[in-house]
């Protein structure tokens, strides 16, 4: 009975992160699909952008599927990989 109720336990958690957004996984992604233009941090000073760690998870979710004014979309991310890619921006700072 204890054993059943840990799985039990276990198998919740892995669902909820499944969409709660995995911010180690969200840090290959960042590093490889935006970091060369927000910076490692998130901050855009390089490039003299708006800081992203600002944004609301709206905004990041729609800058990433549909393009932000000069920011194209970026195809190569899906829904659940942008999930996880905020989850990563909400550790930075
Ligand atoms: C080729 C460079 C480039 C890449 C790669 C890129 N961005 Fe952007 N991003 C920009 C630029 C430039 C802007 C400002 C566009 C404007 O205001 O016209 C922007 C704007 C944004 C905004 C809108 C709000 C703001 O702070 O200006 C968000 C959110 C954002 N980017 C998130 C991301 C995320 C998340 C990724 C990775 C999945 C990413 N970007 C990849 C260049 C890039």
């Amino acid at each position: 009975m204890k054993l059943f109720v840990s799985t039990m336990i276990l198998g919740l958690v892995g669902t909820t992160a499944m969409f709660a957004g995995d911010a180690a996984a969200g840090k290959a992604i960042y590093d490889a699909k935006c970091k060369m233009c927000h910076g490692a941090d998130g901050s855009g000073k390089v490039m003299k952008l708006k800081d992203i760690r600002e944004d609301s998870d709206a905004d990041l979710k729609k800058s990433v599927a549909e393009g932000w004014g000069k920011m194209k979309a970026v195809s190569t991310v899906n829904a659940a990989q942008t999930e996880d890619v905020i989850a990563y921006i909400r550790t930075l700072k």
